[in-house]
């Protein structure tokens, strides 16, 4: 059997490897291997297979012999212009098609659930969102009927203010939901109101879109600020609608 030239070897090493874990992740694991860790593995590989070809004075002329002879060897002028001209070419052709404009939505590394700030003024009142509770949840054991009245209220303020967007059964899709980026969240979802504590809501409710802190750009939020058109009372009572409708228990700090 004819022995296959030590450069031919080495690169099929190194495509091998490479091919390989894109097979076993992408194929196999149907788990993207990140191009990162990717590009980590195959410096080591490359590395690594440099290291044992050239551990010998003669293994390295082997290796790099197919390079010298193409640079070197009169016989191989031909080759030598065309190899030398396309793989310029290809190369500037890779980094020009790099460098065309994407029409591709920008990123967006959007906060969801910003972190709040400690206190915030509402109703022209300062609140310590750390401390702030429903003022009507203590009603659900001390007198359910009267909490039942209040839900029920809420259920009222929810119909005539928010189904627009966060639809009617709370999934998040209203008649609006489509037309609108960032989507109005599903309260149903177990990562939404489920996740936070009413005082949050609160905060959420009635300072809406532009009530986002910065970590939350770029503040396209549609959600309006409801202080503007609700009363203190009416928000609380809409934050116990949304809980008694969706099942979910808002989040205590005890937590
Ligand atoms: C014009 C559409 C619109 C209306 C009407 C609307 N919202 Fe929103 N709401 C949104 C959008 C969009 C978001 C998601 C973006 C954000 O967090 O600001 C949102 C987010 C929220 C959040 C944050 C939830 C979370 O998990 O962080 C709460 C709470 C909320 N809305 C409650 C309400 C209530 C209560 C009403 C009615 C009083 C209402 N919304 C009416 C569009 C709307």
């Amino acid at each position: 059997m004819q022995k296959i030239p030590k450069f031919i070897q080495a690169l099929l090493i190194v495509f091998g490897i490479y091919f390989g874990f894109i097979l076993v992740f992408d194929v196999i694991l149907d788990h993207l291997i990140p191009n990162s860790l990717l590009n980590m593995y195959m410096f080591f590989i490359v590395a690594g297979v440099l290291a044992v070809y050239t551990f010998t004075e003669e293994g390295t002329r082997e290796l790099l012999a197919p390079i010298k002879s193409l640079v070197e060897d009169p016989s191989k002028v031909g080759t030598r212009k065309i190899v030398f001209v396309v793989v310029p070419i290809l190369v500037a052709g890779y980094v020009f098609m790099q460098l065309l404009p994407s029409v591709e939505a920008p990123l967006e590394l959007r906060s969801i659930h910003p972190a709040p700030p400690s206190t915030v003024k509402i109703y022209g009142k300062r609140y310590d969102l750390r401390t702030l509770t429903n003022p009507y949840r203590e009603l659900e054991h001390e007198d359910p009927e009267e909490f039942s009245d209040m839900v029920e209220a809420g259920a009222d303020v929810y119909v005539r203010n928010c189904h627009f967007c966060h639809g009617d059964k709370l999934d998040g899709q209203g008649p609006y939901a489509a037309g609108l980026n960032p989507v109005p969240l599903n309260f149903q979802d177990v990562g939404t109101i489920a996740q936070l504590q009413e005082s949050f809501l609160f905060w959420r409710i009635a300072t809406g879109g532009p009530g986002l802190p910065d970590e939350a750009a770029p503040w396209i939020s549609s959600m309006p600020v409801w202080e503007e058109f609700l009363t203190e009372e009416e928000i609380w009572q809409v934050i116990l609608y949304l809980y008694d409708y969706t099942g979910h228990e808002p989040r205590s700090f005890e937590e």
